[in-house]
């Protein structure tokens, strides 16, 4: 069997090894699988990418993976080893910058060594020259756009720039005219391929991922999360079609289309449409973040005055949100909920698809305080019981609870479903300050009649009505 077959063979059983690792990875009982296969496809992909090399005799060629590979390596278990929960998704983001820089890179690399070479590289290259030309064009712009997407992302997410999306005049122009010259560009570089008009696609893509991404309010950037993970797939796709490598194609498209399918599945949960959330919030010029515009007088409580508060209620709901995962707190809401539920009262957790800063983020951190699966419920199947509800608990949640999306057309999150918390008898927010959540709007929840605010962080509260239990 010569290598290139052999390497074949093993990028067949790699492709395989990363379907099923998709399917694995679409449950909780079955993610641990899915990331076993994904480990075990990628080892097999490297090892027969080397091994390929190493057998055409490019020994350069194979010292330079290897210490690529040895130092991505370290870099990676050094990161994920000291990523806390909450930085996760601005860690995905930056991984993502690196799938399209590689992208913008291997496309220039191409154009480098084909078009930009001497006479007679082009000769050797087995398709016609157009071709290749219009790979490198598409897959540098794909790639650029998801760099610098994934950088503003990245920014967003770590709190590095505000999460309120920009407001450019005309921004639907501008992004309709930059795709419009992408599609010139590209046929002007097919026709007569040229360093200049190479160079003017890449900073195009490059300001129009920027632009796409900074025109994204903090309330659907878990879409553009999932979408920029899709381009990445796409743009390393782009890249096996360069670099004549299949199962770099087949890998890209199972992520392209996976992140598609994710986004797509996002934006019906929250109500948004995914024409226009990848189109830079097409159609959203109107709302605008206001964080001061809600005015009113706030009702602070003690831990010891919620105790009471929950000694006298039959049922609870506690709505987890992204402070409970910086406070650490699902520990001390697990023992809280172990000792209602003792004391005989009926305690549920009500999970919004988007609260935290990951798709399942709540999930995970009860999981991980063994709070049973049977008392979380999604924010569908519990909506309609709050109503019935004597005591509700925010716990660190604040867009995902905000009436605004509800009732206020106007608002920056309007239409986005909500968990309606304020139907309960009473309604306790815990968090430290009167500040916004992440999409930067203020939430007239916090001035209703029937809630009180518990300052100070979640985990030290929660423990204090633990002890007033
Ligand atoms: P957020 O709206 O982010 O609000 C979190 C609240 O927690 C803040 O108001 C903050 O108020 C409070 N907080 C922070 N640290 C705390 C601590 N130590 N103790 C007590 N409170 C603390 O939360 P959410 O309701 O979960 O909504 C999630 C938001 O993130 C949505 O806008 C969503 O679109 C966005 N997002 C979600 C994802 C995914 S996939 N889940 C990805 C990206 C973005 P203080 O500062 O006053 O304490």
């Amino acid at each position: 069997m010569s290598a290139s077959t052999a390497a074949s063979a093993a990028y067949i059983v790699a492709g395989l090894l990363f379907v099923l690792s998709l399917a694995g990875l679409s449950r909780h009982e079955t993610a641990k699988a899915g990331n076993a296969y994904g480990m075990a496809g990628m080892a097999v992909a490297l090892v027969a990418t080397v091994g390929l090399a190493w057998r055409n005799g490019n020994a350069l060629s194979v010292g330079l993976i290897v210490v690529a590979m040895v130092l991505g390596a370290v870099i990676g278990i050094w990161r994920a080893r000291i990523v806390e929960m909450t930085g996760m998704p601005e860690l995905i983001a930056l991984l993502h910058s690196f799938v399209g820089l590689a992208a913008v890179l291997v496309g220039w690399n191409g154009y480098l060594s084909v078009e930009g070479a001497p006479a007679g590289e082009a000769e050797e290259l087995g398709l016609p020259v157009g071709i290749h030309s219009a790979e490198v064009a598409i897959g540098v712009f794909i790639g650029a756009v998801t760099f610098t997407g994934s950088i503003v992302a990245f920014l967003k997410l770590s709190g590095r720039i505000r999460s309120n999306p920009l407001v450019l005049p005309g921004k639907n122009a501008l992004n309709v005219g930059a795709l419009a010259a992408f599609a010139v560009l590209t046929v002007v570089f097919v026709v007569s391929p040229g360093l200049a008009v190479l160079s003017g696609l890449t900073v195009l893509a490059l300001a129009l991922g920027w632009h796409l991404v900074a025109s994204i309010g903090g309330g659907d950037m878990p879409v553009v999360v999932s979408m920029l993970n899709s381009y990445s797939g796409w743009a390393a796709a782009a890249s096996g079609f360069l670099l004549d490598n299949d199962l770099l194609i087949v890998t890209g498209a199972l992520v392209g289309s996976s992140g598609a399918y994710l986004s797509y599945i996002m934006c019906q949960a929250m109500n948004r449409s995914f024409l226009s959330v990848i189109a830079g919030g097409f159609g959203n010029e109107g709302a605008t973040a206001a964080s001061g515009d809600v005015d009113g007088e706030h009702t602070e409580v003690t831990a010891e005055e919620v105790a009471q508060l929950l000694r006298d209620a039959d049922s609870v709901v506690i709505t987890p949100g992204y402070g409970m995962a910086v406070a650490h707190a699902q520990n001390a809401v697990a023992e809280l909920t172990r000792t209602l539920s003792d004391k005989g009262v009926d305690v549920r957790f009500g999970i919004h698809p988007v609260a935290g800063r990951l798709p399942g983020h709540m999930n995970v951190l009860l999981a991980e305080a063994r709070v049973p699966y049977d008392v979380v419920l999604e924010m569908d199947e519990i909506n309609d019981d709050l109503a019935k509800t004597d005591v509700v608990l925010v716990i660190g949640a604040n867009d995902t609870v905000n009436p605004a999306a509800a009732e206020d057309p106007a608002s920056p999150i309007a239409g986005m479903p909500v968990l309606h918390v304020w139907d309960a008898g009473h309604v306790v927010v815990f968090k430290r300050s009167m500040s916004t959540g992440y999409a930067g709007v203020q939430n007239p929840l916090f001035f209703r009649e029937n809630t009180r605010m518990l300052f100070g962080d979640a985990r030290e509260r929660v423990e204090d009505i633990l002890r007033a239990l």
